[in-house]
């Protein structure tokens, strides 16, 4: 296989705040907070560190800002070896910060963004060709959007493999994903995305029709309602391994990077669903996207418990 990177990631990496607390504040009364904790995190940052925490080398492109935040948000990258040399570095203070609540009953989390967020994101000039071709997988959650469509655009050039992290959605899809979507081979969204991309309600249905405009391979996550798989071969549902939450934060961007690992394998698309479902599990149950991820031997650990051998 090489010594070389296997997967470079294009996209967001953010420094996230984690609050978990039972009730929110208002403006009126202040909350107990339950568990607190910072962490790297965005859909793209957080998958690398799961595929490098897997046993996979990995690159990472993104920027950053000048102060500690930024310096403090690649710490959980750079612990995990991911290749930060292609970092894009902006003189202004680090905007992609999030603060996290997260319930403490559920694990269910929202996220509050900083206002000027999404300035000054990479532009096309800014990327290096052969440091991106030289990798198998490219993956891309739609931030810095014109850079992510060239950088697909190479791959696909060079018969590599583009992976887009869909996100989840409570209406249409939004414009910066659907220009992406003819570039990508492997689709993986959060809930509800192959109805906003298409505006058909059935899974399958809409899973098929997501075939024809650019992906060979679809999965959607719905949360502890487990994936769904849509290639043009196979249909299936893979179910969610229940497990004791404390934080679902990061729950899908690890699925992502997990089922990366598993198509560096050559697993079969029923065997990657269910490791990245444990991958995602064992996640869960730690406060945090990146600290919780497992390392690959826990996830074999996991599943051979549950009955379930993979390779
Ligand atoms: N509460 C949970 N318990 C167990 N597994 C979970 C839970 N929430 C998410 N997962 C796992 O993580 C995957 C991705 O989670 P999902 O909630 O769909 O993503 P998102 O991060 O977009 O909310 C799910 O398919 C499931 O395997
Ligand atoms: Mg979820």
């Amino acid at each position: 296989m090489g010594d070389g990177l296997q997967i470079i990631g294009l996209g967001m990496c953010t420094l996230d705040v984690l609050i978990r607390c039972k009730d929110l504040p208002t403006w009126e009364h202040g909350t107990r907070i339950n568990a607190f904790g910072f962490d790297g995190g965005g859909p793209v940052g957080t998958a690398m560190v799961a595929a490098a925490k897997l046993g996979a080398r990995v690159g990472f492109i993104g920027t950053a800002g000048n102060d500690a935040p930024a310096e403090f948000k690649l710490r959980s990258m750079r612990e995990c070896g991911i290749d930060l040399s292609r970092m894009v570095y902006r003189d202004a203070p680090e905007d992609q910060v999030v603060v996290v609540n997260i319930h403490a009953e559920t694990g269910e989390r929202i996220f509050s963004g900083i206002q000027r967020w999404g300035e000054g994101q990479i532009r096309p000039e800014e990327l290096d060709r052969d440091y991106i071709t030289a990798a198998d997988y490219l993956h891309l959650d739609g931030f810095h959007n014109a850079a992510a469509i060239q950088a697909a655009h190479w791959m696909r050039a060079a018969g590599k493999t583009v992976v887009l992290d869909g996100h989840k959605t409570d209406g249409p899809v939004r414009e910066h994903l659907r220009r992406l979507i003819p570039y990508v081979d492997v689709l993986i969204s959060g809930s509800a995305f192959a109805r906003g991309l298409t505006g058909i309600d059935d899974i399958w249905k809409a899973g098929a029709a997501i075939l024809t405009m650019g992906p060979r391979i679809f999965v959607q996550t719905e949360g502890i309602g487990g994936n769904y798989t849509v290639t043009a071969d196979e249909q299936f549902h893979t179910p969610a391994f229940p497990v004791d939450v404390i934080d679902t934060t990061g729950a899908g961007d690890v699925f992502h990077g997990a089922y990366i690992v598993g198509l560096l394998h050559g697993w079969s698309l029923r065997q990657i669903a269910l490791f990245s479902s444990a991958v995602s599990a064992l996640k869960c149950t730690h406060l945090g996207g990146c600290a919780g991820i497992p390392r690959f031997d826990a996830v074999l650990a996991f599943l051979q418990e549950r009955g379930v051998a993979i390779e």
